[in-house]
């Protein structure tokens, strides 16, 4: 079978970038990387892309008069690109209703929090100051308002003492880089169905055992 052909829009570090590349270049895996683009000239995770081998692109919504010809524009370059998929990875800029409705269901995004809690920014920063003992991340298909729609895939981590924003985001960080493959093989393999809002996964199996923080 065809592979998907996943773009990716990131705006800086891009290390979840990387854990999608290091995930495609696997024998067997369902989806490749079409296209790169960042709305930033300096986001590192342009270099990634170079070093795989991977086209990229630098849209910057500076260089547009307005926000529908800078999204036309990533629009446009996607298409081109054959994509099938937009995965976002720590791109910075809220996308339109235009954009989000020309890629519905097939635009998901990656938020260091357990959604429906902590969405927008400061996630870390507000889950540690609410005591929080599980905190994660969550890939979910995007929607017009921020860091809503159904969601795909969620990893947990615990909070431990003496966690500050760093410490945590690292951590969390370490679970984005496992979960956001994982969602897109299950995009890719054509897993996912959107049933009343929420995602059905076709041969989903059971979790594990439950997270328990304190485990004692
Ligand atoms: C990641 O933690 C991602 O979840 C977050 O930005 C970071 C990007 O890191 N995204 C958001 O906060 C979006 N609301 P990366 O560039 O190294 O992948």
């Amino acid at each position: 079978m065809a592979r998907l052909k996943a773009g990716v829009l990131i705006s800086g570090r891009g290390s979840n970038l990387q854990a999608l590349i290091d995930a495609c270049a696997v024998p067997g895996f369902p989806a490749e990387i079409a296209l790169v683009i960042a709305n930033k000239a300096d986001a590192y995770g342009l270099q990634r892309a170079q070093q795989a081998n991977i086209p990229s692109a630098v849209i910057s919504h500076r260089d547009y008069p307005d926000k529908q010809r800078f999204e036309q524009a990533i629009d446009a370059a996607f298409r081109d690109a054959g994509v099938g998929l937009v995965c976002l990875a720590g791109f910075m800029r809220l996308l339109s209703p235009w954009f989000v409705d020309r890629w519905y269901d097939r635009l998901i995004n990656i938020h260091p929090s357990l959604l429906p809690a902590f969405k927008g920014l400061d996630t870390h920063a507000r889950a540690l100051a609410a005591g929080v003992r599980i905190a994660g991340c969550t890939v979910h298909l995007v929607r017009s308002a921020v860091d809503e729609g159904p969601i795909i895939a969620q990893a947990a981590v615990p909070v431990l003492p003496g966690d500050d924003e760093t410490a945590l985001a690292a951590r969390i960080l370490e679970s984005e880089h496992r979960l956001y493959p994982l969602a897109l093989r299950l995009f890719a393999e054509d897993r996912l169905q959107v049933v009343e809002g929420r995602v059905e996964i076709r041969g989903m199996i059971a979790a594990g055992p439950a997270l328990i923080n304190p485990p004692a």
